[in-house]
């Protein structure tokens, strides 16, 4: 018996949302979208305040957009909560606050993430992160392992090459262990695939994402899901992240709903044109 749908949540959007989301077509809808979330030290000097006031709204942000996500039923959303890069380059006073606020974020919000159906999991190397922060995580992942709408991936202390890295060395050490352990080194690199290194990666068991976005203008990717986002459709805006609602969410659903993935193929309309190259040479 095939399972009974869920019922659709879509009335619970605001009416602007809601006009938005009727623009979109609900066939094409990204199934994970991920989201670097820039611009919380910017917003919060635009404003005279110190930064620590911008991470304090940006984390109010996370929480209206993971509303959204899981009222239009996506599958997967991807924050960039915390790289390496932030762990090893930032302040300490800074890093502790992004530590404390992450903590009062998952105390203050697992009614409402259940309320919402929403899953929360992490990907990153967490087991480096403060024990008491460790254990909130765990505490807030187990509460609400069993919903079944929107997952929501929080990536924290997280690089992508230093997770690419990690995941090679996984892949080879199964490799290893399935071939009885003392396995030339040619052996192994032979059977080590794109998809082997994929199934290694922390993010194993998601689709690659759809669509990445990244907040307040910068053009990078700051190391973040760097294989992941091989064919990712990006949408870049300008503003910060405390200021991005869900409404801006639908925004870039329906930017990316008017480009073309073509996955390094030629898309629509193309075919006909490759008939007989030859004759383009020749000309
Ligand atoms: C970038 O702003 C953002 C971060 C380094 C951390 C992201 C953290 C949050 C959105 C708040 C808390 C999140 C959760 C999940 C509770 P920036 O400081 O680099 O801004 P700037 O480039 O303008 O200085």
């Amino acid at each position: 018996m095939s399972p009974v749908p869920a019922p659709s949540r879509l009335h619970e959007l605001s009416a602007a949302e809601l006009a938005l989301y009727r623009q979109l077509d609900p066939e094409r809808l990204p199934r994970h979208i991920a989201i670097i979330m820039d611009g919380n030290g910017r917003w919060a000097g635009q404003r005279r305040l110190q930064r620590f006031f911008g991470h304090q709204q940006g984390a109010e942000s996370v929480q209206y957009v993971v509303e959204t996500a899981s009222r239009i039923d996506l599958p997967w959303l991807t924050l960039y909560a915390f790289s390496l890069e932030n762990n090893l380059r930032r302040p300490e006073t800074e890093v502790s606050f992004l530590m404390r606020l992450l903590r009062t974020y998952l105390v203050g919000n697992v009614k409402r993430m259940n309320d919402n159906n929403v899953r929360i999991a992490y990907v990153g190397r967490i087991s480096e992160l403060p024990s008491e922060v460790q254990e909130t995580m765990r505490w807030a992942a187990e509460k609400t392992a069993r919903n079944t709408g929107t997952t929501l991936t929080l990536a924290l202390n997280y690089g992508a090459r230093g997770e690419i890295v990690d995941a090679v060395r996984a892949a080879l050490t199964k490799l290893a262990a399935e071939n009885g352990g003392a396995v030339p080194l040619d052996a192994l690199l032979t059977h080590l695939t794109e998809e082997r290194v994929s199934q290694s990666l922390y993010t194993a068991h998601m689709p690659d994402p759809d669509l990445v976005i990244r907040t307040s203008g910068e053009m990078r990717i700051s190391n973040f899901l760097l294989w992941q986002i091989a064919y990712s459709e990006i949408f870049v805006t300008e503003r910060f992240w405390p200021d991005f609602r869900g409404i801006h969410l639908l925004e870039a659903i329906r930017e990316y709903q008017g480009r073309e993935r073509r996955f390094g193929g030629l898309g629509n309309g193309h075919a006909s044109n490759v008939a007989e190259p030859e004759q383009a040479l020749v000309r």
